[in-house]
């Protein structure tokens, strides 16, 4: 068996992919490119947008799921209007990086990955945000927070609409 499947209809419409995909030949070794590109464009990968890489590329829905699924950088929700970010690189794990990851899920309830049901937050665990000497840290959008504890946690997030 193949993983390879058929165009349905040679003259698929792209719709809203089409900017995205046009930019690239369709061979299957441009999958993640193009699935980074279609997360740049509208922010995650939905099914849909799996569907279409699929028929694309000309490989099965379950591998293009497959390889996104993989690698921690694509996201399968809608992203909230604010990020989180949790860094659980060495520095920041030695240092309650997995506390606060505990925390945050807790505050949120949603797990890294998720987006809360209001799309206020997301929550992605991240492997180091370049700032090791000030950990643990976490970002909320652009901004970097140092030597973060529990109890400063719900004050950052109360910051945000
Ligand atoms: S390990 Fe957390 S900023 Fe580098």
């Amino acid at each position: 068996m193949t993983d390879r499947v058929e165009m349905e209809d040679s003259a698929v419409s792209y719709d809203e992919y089409g900017p995205v995909l046009a930019r690239f030949k369709g061979e299957q070794g441009d999958l993640i490119p193009v699935l980074q590109g279609v997360q740049r464009a509208f922010g995650y990968i939905s099914e849909e947008a799996m569907r279409h890489v699929s028929r694309f590329l000309r490989i099965s829905e379950n591998q293009v799921f497959g390889v996104a699924s993989f690698y921690s950088q694509f996201r399968f929700t809608p992203p909230g209007r604010h990020s989180v970010k949790v860094c659980l690189g060495t520095a920041c794990h030695v240092r309650g990086g997995q506390i606060l990851s505990q925390a945050l899920e807790r505050e949120l309830g949603i797990l890294p990955g998720q987006t809360t049901v209001d799309r206020r937050f997301d929550l992605q665990r991240v492997a180091c945000l370049g700032c090791c000497a000030l950990a643990p840290v976490i970002q909320t959008d652009d901004e970097i927070h140092s030597q973060m504890t529990v109890i400063r946690l719900k004050q950052v997030l109360s910051e945000y609409e």
